[in-house]
């Protein structure tokens, strides 16, 4: 059976932790519950108690539960520590290697996996003190899930800092348990080895395509596709939380513009060229776009009337420009790891592996788009990376999960270069 030691800060989120934990038994998951004193003004030990099935943990002084259960063996008998919520005030203390109570001790103490679900306020969030702390966590080998943008419990507060969702955490816990092996956080990180740290992308640039674009027939019509800009933007957000400076290129997307990232707003594949070079030169070039292949050879100026005396009118089309293919070919300007998304509804591994060569990327992510897996517009996706190496295949996970391991995949190629 897996185990999962679930320590709760003192935030209102601390309630659909509750939920997380009712989750993970549904799973199979033995959770173990500790709570810190502030939590404690939020959810009840006995609460969390019925929930679990198992004594909850508060107090790092209590002498019966050091005697039966102390904080070491709370650290080592587990697969995996999670932090739902992480406070802002948790992190802090983490990333400053404080063991004032229960739960620091124990995360100080241990060398399983840790995956923080970070929730406050935006402007802690978005605070320096907060962003420096995050960093060096993530330097640590803390995995973090979230947070996501949107209102927050306060009337008209709104912006990155809602906890992950419980399925959304759920789905981390078994990815970083896929991931991570045992003893592999907390001791010396050694090169090449994935996962003892993560990869920062401090000082780099990181040049990110997203959405689909719309070539226009006239002044109202256009054609389009049905890309939801979810991938990129996502890949974006993930660059951003690793410390890089990111350009989004965004095609027209109903989503937000993600937290820390530039976002430049562009409506035709040519527009997009035309950003994507402005905003050269990039570390890393990651074209998650879905760019229209052609485009109407000449849009109307003005709008197409409907004549019942004549045919609808003929579309005449000109391919656009390739962007992939462009910036492979930038010479100087070309980023030092490039790489290209392929949507495709058959043959998927096969054509990527065909594109990655013709176009001159270094890396594709393949994606099977035909309508049956959901993926144009949907929260998840299966991937398959191709690399000058080889073949990966992802199994399916949530977008951002995706985009979290292919900017740690980038950021340590990157890591290795420089090494070299
Ligand atoms: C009503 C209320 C809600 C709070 N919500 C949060 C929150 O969502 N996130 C956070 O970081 N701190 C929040 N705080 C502040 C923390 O409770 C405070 O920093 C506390 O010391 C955290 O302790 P802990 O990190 O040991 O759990 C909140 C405080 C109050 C009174």
């Amino acid at each position: 059976m897996k185990r999962v030691l679930l320590i709760i800060g003192g935030g209102i989120a601390a309630y659909k932790s509750l939920d997380l934990v009712r989750r993970l038994r549904e799973r199979g998951y033995a959770v173990r519950v500790v709570l810190t004193q502030a939590a404690q003004s939020f959810v009840t030990p006995l609460t969390a108690g019925a929930l679990t099935n198992e004594r909850v943990f508060t107090d790092l002084f209590d002498l019966d539960d050091e005697r039966e259960i102390g904080h070491i063996r709370l650290s080592r008998e587990t697969d995996l520590i999670v932090i739902a919520p992480a406070t802002a005030d948790l992190l802090a203390k983490m990333a400053g290697g404080h063991a004032n109570d229960l739960a620091t001790a124990v995360l100080l103490a241990t060398d399983k996996p840790v995956l923080a679900a970070p929730a406050m306020n935006p402007r802690m969030w978005l605070h320096p003190a907060t962003r420096r702390n995050v960093d060096q966590l993530q330097r640590d080998g803390i995995h973090f899930v979230g947070p996501n943008s949107g209102e927050m419990a306060e009337r008209g507060e709104a912006g990155p800092g809602r906890m992950a969702e419980p399925l959304e955490i759920v789905a981390s816990i078994e990815r970083v348990m896929a991931i991570s092996q045992p003893g592999a956080h907390g001791q010396t990180p050694q090169k090449g080895d994935p996962n003892l740290h993560a990869a920062t992308l401090a000082g780099r640039h990181v040049l990110v395509t997203s959405g689909p674009t719309h070539e226009p027939l006239d002044p109202v019509r256009y054609i389009a596709n049905r890309s939801s800009g979810k991938q990129g933007h996502a890949i974006a957000a993930a660059a951003a939380r690793r410390g890089a400076r990111v350009t989004l290129v965004s095609g027209p997307v109903a989503i937000p513009d993600p937290e820390g990232v530039t976002t430049v707003h562009v409506e035709t594949a040519d527009e997009m060229l035309k950003a994507v070079e402005a905003a050269l030169p990039a570390d890393i070039g990651i074209f998650a776009a879905a760019v229209a292949d052609w485009r109407v050879a000449s849009a109307a100026t003005e709008k197409i009337k409907k004549d019942p005396r004549s045919r609808a009118p003929a579309l005449a089309l000109v391919e656009n420009p390739d962007i992939l293919r462009t910036i492979a070919g930038a010479g100087a300007a070309r980023p030092g790891l490039l790489i290209g998304f392929a949507a495709e509804t058959q043959n998927v591994v096969e054509h990527a592996k065909k594109k990655r060569k013709s176009k001159g990327a270094d890396w594709i992510v393949a994606n099977d788009v035909s309508p049956a897996t959901d993926v144009m517009g949907g929260d998840r996706n299966t991937i398959h990376l191709v690399t000058e190496t080889g073949l990966e295949d992802w199994p399916q996970m949530d977008k951002h999960e995706v985009a979290d391991r292919l900017i740690e995949r980038a950021a340590r190629h990157l890591e290795k270069f420089r090494e070299l």
